[in-house]
Formats: structure tokens, sequence, C-alpha cells
């Protein structure tokens, strides 16, 4: 049967709320039983504007696997690991669960988000909540276009999910989020050629720079294998901002097949390669929140395996009318011998 995956592979939008929650104590239940209704909801909040785009992504953290599911959790699923470079940090942060909702407008994502929020009164707490936008061209809040460069149609595909072969999370991803708060003062205070060495594309046109800098974001982030293939993710990186706090980011959400292209990249931009040779952008940017989330099919939200330590289905009591044999058999007899 083919496996549905969760909307990742959804077009950008202009809006976007990213909304991480930790699991309350006993709040296992609740989580388990929204978990089947998220496509729901988002059916039905998104009808109502038929072009809204509406689309949700349901994460779940690594701690939270053991406590939903009685089942090995997915062999990428870790807590998100700290990095401690020599002069810039990317923290690991709390979170159980992610949501990642988009829409042409912010809002279908409200809306979303507060019948998200609302069904798990009691059972989970929101620990950071970020309400995103497109930006003018697709520039994040440094005045960069963000996102260019970012797999289509099959290498999408390829780059952002598991195999639809793969025997246990078949169309399943794995997601990595940071929240990034840019100091605009000094970012603004250097020329635009300097900020364009920082990145290694050009500011105006987007273009990228053929001898960029050895630390620049594009150069440090282009991961090539030993078999010279390109290993990419997916992003969908959204600005955020308040002005009258002047705090201005980037909401950092990138998808891979498998985390240990991200976890590259963050080693790399944090530690470098080699160590000390840190991506230029963290000199303007902080990471102030980092997490892990694994994304399964919408197959395994579904139906997905029972709460751990949950007793197997007692067998019915002998002579009732269901499976009396206790042998699980249908009792429709055999079929061996029957000509069809
Ligand atoms: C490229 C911005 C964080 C991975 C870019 C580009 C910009 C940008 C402007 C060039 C255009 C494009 O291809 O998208 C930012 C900002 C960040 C951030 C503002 C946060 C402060 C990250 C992080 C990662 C990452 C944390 C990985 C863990 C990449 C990759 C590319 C890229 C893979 C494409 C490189 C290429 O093949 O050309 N980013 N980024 N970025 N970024 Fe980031």
């Amino acid at each position: 049967m083919p496996v549905t995956p969760q909307p990742v592979l959804s077009p950008l939008t202009r809006a976007a709320i990213f909304l991480v929650l930790t699991i309350d104590e006993g709040g296992e239940d609740a989580v388990r039983d929204l978990l089947p209704d998220v496509p729901a909801l988002q059916r039905a909040v998104g009808f109502r504007v038929p072009d809204g785009g509406l689309k949700c992504v349901v994460g779940i953290g690594a701690d939270a696997w053991t406590r939903l599911f009685d089942a090995p959790p997915p062999p990428g699923l870790h807590p998100f690991r700290e990095l401690a470079g020599p002069r810039h940090l990317a923290p690991s942060t709390p979170g159980d669960l992610l949501f990642h909702i988009r829409a042409g407008a912010p809002d279908l994502c409200f809306e979303l988000a507060t019948q998200l929020t609302a069904r798990l009164a009691g059972a989970a707490t929101v620990v950071d909540e970020v309400h995103g936008f497109k930006y003018f061209e697709m520039r994040d809040l440094m005045g960069f276009v963000d996102g260019t460069e970012n797999p289509e149609d099959a290498d999408a595909l390829a780059a952002a999910l598991t195999p639809a072969d793969d025997p246990v999370h078949p169309e399943s991803s794995y997601v990595i989020v940071q929240k990034y708060l840019h100091d605009l003062d000094a970012w603004n205070a250097l020329p635009v050629e300097a900020q364009e060495r920082v990145i290694g594309r050009t500011k105006l046109a987007d273009i990228e720079i053929a001898d960029k800098a050895p630390d620049s974001h594009v150069a440090v982030n282009t991961i090539v294998d030993a078999d010279g293939e390109e290993r990419q993710i997916v992003r969908d990186n959204m600005p955020f901002g308040t002005v009258g706090t002047r705090e201005f980011g980037t909401y950092f959400i990138g998808y891979a097949a498998d985390p240990s292209i991200t976890e590259l990249m963050l080693e790399r931009m944090f530690v470098g390669d080699p160590p000390g040779r840190t991506d230029r952008i963290l000199d303007f940017s902080t990471a102030v929140t980092g997490g892990l989330f694994f994304v399964p099919s919408l197959d395994f939200l579904d139906d997905p395996p029972g709460p751990p330590g949950a007793p197997p289905a007692a067998p019915p009591p002998a002579g009732t009318d269901a499976d009396s044999t206790g042998d699980g058999s249908l009792k429709i007899g055999s079929l061996k011998g029957i000509p069809r």
C-alpha cells in the first residue's frame, strides 16, 4: 500500500506559525488523540479559503516518542545536540512537539494554531511561538533572498523524505528548527560588498559569487559527498520580528531524510571545518533555540502504535461470537483445496 507523507514539500507560503510545545505530565493521551485528527483540522480550517494553501506538519521529539509510543524511536531521532564552537553556541532547547503551519495568509495559520492548542489545553504547553512572514522578494531581514538553492521536484523528494520502500518509516522526514536573532545595527553598518562576502551571493540580484569566501554562509553549507554528489536539505526559513523591542530574526527550518546532513551543516557553521573557520553569518545572528523532530507519514499519524506499557489486547472470553479459536483466524475455514 502506498504511504502518504505529511505536506513537508508544500510550496513556500507568505505566512507561517511555528509552535513548539512540551507535553505536560499526564498529557500523553490527549496528544495521542490529537495526532490522527490533525489532517482533518487542517481540512476544516483550510476548506473555508480554497486558495489559501493551508498546510500543517507535525513533528515529534525524541523524549516525547518514548512517552507516546510502544515502538522503537526512528533511527535518526535524538534530542538536538548542542554545539559549542570557539565563538558561537547552538543551544538545545525543550520541545516535544512541533507544528509547522503554513498558508498564504496569517489568518489561516492563526485559526489552525488556535484549534490545535485548544485540543491540547491542559495536556501540552507552548514553549516557543513564532509568527513568520515572507519579506519583500523572499528576502530575510538581513536583506538577502533566502531559499534560492532549495532542491526542487525529485531532488526535493529525495532530500526531504525517507524512501517509499523504507521498511519501518517510509515517506517520513526529520526536521531541525532554530530561532535566530540578528544584530541588524551591526549588519546594516557593513557595506553591501562586505555583506555579500558574508553570505556568498550578491544582494540585489541574488547571484552566487564564483570565488566566494570559504567562511561565507553558502560555502559553509555546500556539502559534497565522496561521490561528488551535493547533499541537500529542504529549507523554509521565515523572517519574524517586533519593531518595538527591535527583535529581528530568522526562523530556520530544515527538512531532511537523514538528519545527519543538517547536523553536519550545523557542525560546519558553529565549530568550523577546519575547526575555528565558522560561518560568518553567526557574527551577526545568534541561535536562541534548537530542536530536532521526527515527521512521520500521514498513515502513521492516522494509526500510531499503542502507548508504552499497554497490555497486549486481551483475547475475548471463550464461547463468545468473537474469535473463539483465539488464534486470530477469521473462521472462514481453510481455502486450501477449494477450486477457484
Ligand atoms: C543558503 C540565509 C541559517 C543552510 C542561504 C542563503 C541565505 C541564507 C540568504 C542564500 C540563498 C539560498 O540559497 O537560500 C540564512 C539565514 C540563516 C540561515 C538568515 C539564519 C540566521 C541556516 C542554517 C542552515 C542553512 C542553520 C543549515 C543547518 C543553508 C543551505 C543553503 C543556504 C544548505 C544553500 C547553500 C547552497 O547550496 O547554495 N541561507 N540561513 N542556513 N543556507 Fe542558510
